[in-house]
């Protein structure tokens, strides 16, 4: 919240108006931040978001949510307040550390099975990616404006999360459990990478996928030098826990977002016998 304070400071300094516009230039922090403050300025002022990593690209610019952070936890505050525009140039991600492009790239498999097979595809077979000259061949444009795309189509079918939004969430489930366990020494994507791995084989053994699905989902994840699997030495239980916290907030029941296959997700899938048990 002291940099929410600061940009409203900053704000009353430049005298912005109502009919001024705030940029955001930056990663997912920046837009979050920047665009709460705007949000709350005046009761709304209107911004523009420059994404420069590459979540913020395919993820977090889009969907109109911002928010900050209390010190009792992430994202407690927050306005649904979209940009006038979301400007990208995938040129930005030539200077991105390689770790936050694969945190990305975490993301951008989830938008590939969700609704881009081709999207998953191509990420496929990419073995071997052990530094970031194995991705300088890639059609970074190409790859950024697809992912962009299914999140666009999803959120302008379903901005409010009533159903269909919810199918971003595959992988977050048992991922954010994940990340809250390992205190937060997993970084986002590594959390989302073996979340949606252990959500397909919840899916299979569920009979909502057919086998096979969390096998392609890994070796592609693999081939990206994401993690797959629990880390030796993150507690099991402490997974359990957070998950049995989501259960008792929801009602009893965890409603999942399972893959069906590559390119399709089924919401609201309730999971009564939760993983890692
Ligand atoms: N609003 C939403 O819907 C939504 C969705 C997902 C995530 N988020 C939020 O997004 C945040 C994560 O975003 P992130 O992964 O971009 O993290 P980040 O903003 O912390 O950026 C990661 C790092 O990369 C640096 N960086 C960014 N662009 C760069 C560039 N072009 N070259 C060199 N360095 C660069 C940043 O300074 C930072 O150190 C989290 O706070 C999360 O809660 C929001
Ligand atoms: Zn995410």
């Amino acid at each position: 919240m002291d940099s929410v304070q600061e940009l409203w400071n900053a704000f009353l300094e430049a005298k912005i108006e109502r009919g001024s516009t705030v940029v955001a230039l930056g990663g997912g922090v920046v837009g979050d931040l920047a665009g709460f403050a705007a949000a709350t300025f005046l009761r709304g002022v209107n911004w523009v978001n420059v994404p420069t990593s590459l979540l913020a690209m395919v993820d977090s610019s889009l969907g109109g949510k911002t928010g900050a952070d209390l010190p009792q936890g992430k994202n407690l505050v927050g306005a649904f307040h979209a940009p006038r525009l979301v400007l990208v140039d995938p040129e930005t991600l030539s200077t991105l550390p390689e770790v936050e492009l694969r945190n990305g790239l975490a993301e951008v498999i989830k938008h590939g099975v969700i609704g881009a097979p081709e999207l998953f595809r191509d990420l496929t077979d990419l073995t071997g990616f052990q530094n970031l000259s194995g991705l300088s061949g890639l059609d970074w444009t190409e790859i950024v404006r697809r992912a962009m795309a299914v999140k666009i189509k999803i959120i302008e079918e379903d901005p409010y999360e009533q159903g269909l939004r919810q199918s971003l969430n595959f992988g977050h489930t048992i991922g954010h459990a994940v990340e809250l366990a390992s205190d937060f020494t997993l970084r986002h994507g590594e959390a989302v990478a073996i979340g949606m791995v252990a959500e397909a084989r919840l899916a299979e053994e569920m009979g909502v996928a057919k086998s096979g699905l969390e096998k392609k989902i890994t070796s592609t994840l693999r081939g990206l030098g994401l993690p797959t699997e629990i880390p030796p030495g993150l507690d099991e239980k402490r997974i359990q826990h957070a998950l049995q916290r989501d259960k008792k907030k929801s009602g009893g029941v965890v409603r999942f977002a399972l893959p069906v296959r590559v390119g399709e997700v089924r919401v609201g899938v309730e999971v009564r016998n939760l993983p890692f048990r």
